[in-house]
């Protein structure tokens, strides 16, 4: 089912999240001296912390202001949302792949920005656990690598499922989200462990709706980014856990949050 909404027309090149994400994008592309990061797959430990937005976005992003063709999957059978932010129909997508043979190239939906396409998750399907596979996926994958500077994959959790845990041994790179003052560290830290297989495909962390909840020495013009606009107030950050550990540490001495665990699973983003 198709409805008239889409992220696209929320895309404002201006806005700082966008200069973050344009950022973002660049450093994937670059972080890697041994091989190129073509297949990035975004996750987080429970639900709604924002993969599936941040996806959309970042994908976007690389496509319109990083100038990339771009790909985004939605690798979500359970609770697919890419379709819903683009506004198009799901069906005829990854699990029809999976299920029918059909051929990855013709699942493919062009978008109107020119270098963005998507493949969505596809046909309900009753039980996502038996339809998910990794290899046929990385099959799939390793295929369109050719066509694409990128491609981003949106997945669900990691607690709940095992889908994403079994695609992360077949992707470049993985960004891990985390939903500020709502996900415990805890809760990040087991995400972190069930990935320890793919630790070092953990290339970062995106902290989510980090304004509205985080102290002001979370803030971003208190890690380094400074912006003309104080524009908007909920936006996705990218951070880099070492240089805000300092921070916290010098402002709380007792803590000892998940951001550590974090630290020692990522590069510097
Ligand atoms: N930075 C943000 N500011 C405001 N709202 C946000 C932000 N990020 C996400 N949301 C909203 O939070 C909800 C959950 O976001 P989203 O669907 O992207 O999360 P998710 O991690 O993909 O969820 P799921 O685990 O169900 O797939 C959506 O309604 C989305 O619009
Ligand atoms: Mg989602």
């Amino acid at each position: 089912m198709q409805n008239n909404f889409s992220i696209i027309s929320s895309f404002d090149s201006d806005a700082p999240f966008f200069t973050e994400f344009r950022r973002l994008i660049l450093k994937i592309k670059n972080c890697s001296i041994d091989s190129e990061i073509k297949t990035l797959m975004v996750t987080s430990a429970i639900l709604s912390e924002g993969k599936s937005t941040i996806s959309a976005l970042m994908s976007l992003t690389a496509a319109k202001e990083n100038g990339l063709k771009t790909l985004l999957l939605d690798a979500d059978l359970r609770k697919p949302s890419i379709h819903k932010l683009f506004g198009i129909s799901r069906e005829k997508g990854l699990s029809d792949v999976l299920t029918e043979g059909f051929d990855p190239k013709d699942a493919v939906k062009k978008t109107e920005i020119d270098k963005l396409d998507i493949i969505t998750s596809g046909s309900y399907v009753k039980n996502p656990a038996n339809v998910f596979d990794a290899e046929a996926i990385s099959f799939m994958l390793d295929g369109m690598k050719f066509y694409y500077d990128i491609i981003i994959i949106d997945t669900p959790p990691v607690l709940p499922v095992s889908d994403p845990l079994l695609l992360s041994s077949k992707v470049d790179a993985i960004a891990y989200v985390i939903k500020a003052g709502s996900t415990s560290r805890d809760v990040v830290s087991r995400g972190l462990d069930i990935l320890s297989t793919s630790k070092h495909k953990i290339i970062g962390t995106i902290l989510n709706n980090s304004n509205s909840s985080l102290p002001y020495f979370y803030d971003y013009r208190y890690i380094g980014y400074h912006y003309e606009s104080d524009k908007p107030l909920s936006k996705p950050s990218i951070i880099n856990p070492e240089k805000k550990m300092r921070k916290k540490n010098k402002n709380n001495s007792d803590s000892q949050p998940a951001a550590q665990s974090i630290m020692k699973r990522t590069d510097n983003i």
